[in-house]
């Protein structure tokens, strides 16, 4: 939960969810379940979004997120467990956080997901049409918590 603090409106603030996309199903399902659990938790508004592959891409997300609402501030938070390419130019591009020359998505990662047939690395990034605040958090980082999920799963293993 949140702390109760003035500029955490819940009328006015909106999280949105960024993740990876995947052309399996599971990816997209995850994400989203995890958005559903914390939209129980949580009074503000909870989106999801996909850097590249699936849909809603991330202005379409934001523009869903928005829409019929008085959010003027989303919280995007990358649940990526460590920065990379994608968070740290890609992302930040889509969300007109930052101005560069390129417009081009990132390439010179190859995970499976980008082995077969194309999307839309080559083409030009979509930018955003939400003019309002937008606060880009870290992704989920070396945090204990993390930690916790990594032993969780070691425990479970062991205890099969
Ligand atoms: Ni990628």
């Amino acid at each position: 939960m949140l702390e109760e603090k003035s500029e955490f409106n819940p009328d006015n603030t909106g999280i949105l969810l960024i993740s990876h996309g995947s052309r399996l199903p599971i990816a997209s399902e995850t994400i989203t379940r995890l958005a559903e659990m914390y939209g129980q938790e949580t009074d503000l508004k909870v989106g999801v979004a996909y850097m590249e592959i699936h849909e809603p891409n991330i202005p379409d997300a934001l523009d869903i997120l928005v829409k019929d609402t008085n959010i003027d501030t989303v919280i995007a938070v990358p649940v990526f467990l460590s920065h990379g390419m994608h968070t740290t130019r890609d992302i930040p591009k889509i969300l007109r956080l930052k101005d560069e020359d390129s417009d081009e998505v990132s390439h010179h990662h190859s995970h499976e997901d980008h082995n077969e047939g194309s999307h839309h690395h080559s083409h030009d990034l979509e930018k955003i049409n939400f003019d309002g605040k937008i606060i880009y958090t870290e992704p989920l980082g070396a945090d204990p918590l993390v930690l916790e999920i990594i032993k969780k799963r070691v425990e479970n293993a062991l205890n099969q």
